[in-house]
């Protein structure tokens, strides 16, 4: 047993309409509501937040935005800020590599963003993971840690805090990375944690390992003793894969 909750995400990216993310939410709450020891969380596009939120009401599967602006509200056309957020979620994902690669985010801007969202008593989810041409050329340790210290500069961060580990060359591509990797990386940052906040807000830390996870690597991933989760994203738009992945997380690592 774990000492720490494990927390399986639902990235659902930009996927789903009005009928769809009903109809997930549907299947979710049918099966996985009642699973115990893990925490579950659903992240669908903004525009979804209000519907998932009722949909999932009363359920224990909680609700995640997929990003956050840093200012509290203004002339920022097409932007969300934690207050119109802490209303519809608990969760929100911050510094995605999609949000870097696509949409020029930085260390810097995913720091202004977690401060911003603790602020308001938002849970982040905070994303790092290196690019396939860091690994290779060696830098995977330099790249976490740069990317741990500047994206929590000036934060002290809560207990359980949720930090998500996804190596940029396993998202989206059907390749994930084996769990002794993941594990590995995961472990590092742990440490930097430590070195950063102590030993206790470092072992409380819940790190996700997420890239092509699905119903059939998970157990490879909550064998791991760092590994505290998921983060899924393609996988996470089937109900069933989704259940699948939730129950082995349960099974391998639930705290109930
Ligand atoms: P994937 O995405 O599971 O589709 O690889 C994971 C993520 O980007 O969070």
């Amino acid at each position: 047993m774990s000492r720490r909750t494990p927390i399986v995400a639902a990235n659902w990216k930009m996927h789903t309409t009005v009928r769809t993310a009903a109809e997930l939410c549907q299947a979710l709450r049918e099966s996985i509501d009642e699973v115990r020891g893990v925490e579950k969380v659903v992240c669908p596009p903004f525009v979804f937040l209000a519907l998932v939120q009722q949909a999932l009401a009363g359920s224990s599967i909680k609700v995640g935005a997929q990003n956050v602006f840093w200012e509290e509200k203004g002339a920022f056309t097409g932007e969300i800020s934690p207050p119109m957020l802490s209303d519809l979620c608990e969760y929100v994902i911050i510094g995605h590599s999609e949000r870097r690669k696509y949409f020029g985010e930085t260390d810097e801007t995913a720091n202004r963003r977690l401060k911003a969202a603790l602020a308001e008593g938002l849970h982040p989810i905070f994303c790092i993971g290196e690019t396939a041409e860091e690994r290779q050329a060696g830098r995977t340790e330099e790249v976490l840690l740069r990317q741990v210290r500047q994206g929590l500069a000036g934060i002290e961060i809560p207990l359980g805090f949720v930090v998500a580990y996804e190596p940029v060359w396993a998202i989206g591509t059907g390749v994930p990375a084996t769990g002794e990797i993941a594990n590995e990386a995961i472990a590092l940052i742990r440490r930097e944690l430590a070195s950063l906040y102590g030993g206790q807000l470092a072992e409380a830390a819940r790190i996700q390992y997420g890239g092509s996870v699905d119903g059939v690597n998970i157990g490879e991933f909550m064998a791991e003793p760092e590994i505290d989760g998921a983060l899924v994203g393609g996988a996470s738009l089937k109900a069933d894969v989704f259940t699948t992945i939730v129950a082995e997380a349960a099974r391998l690592k639930g705290t109930a």
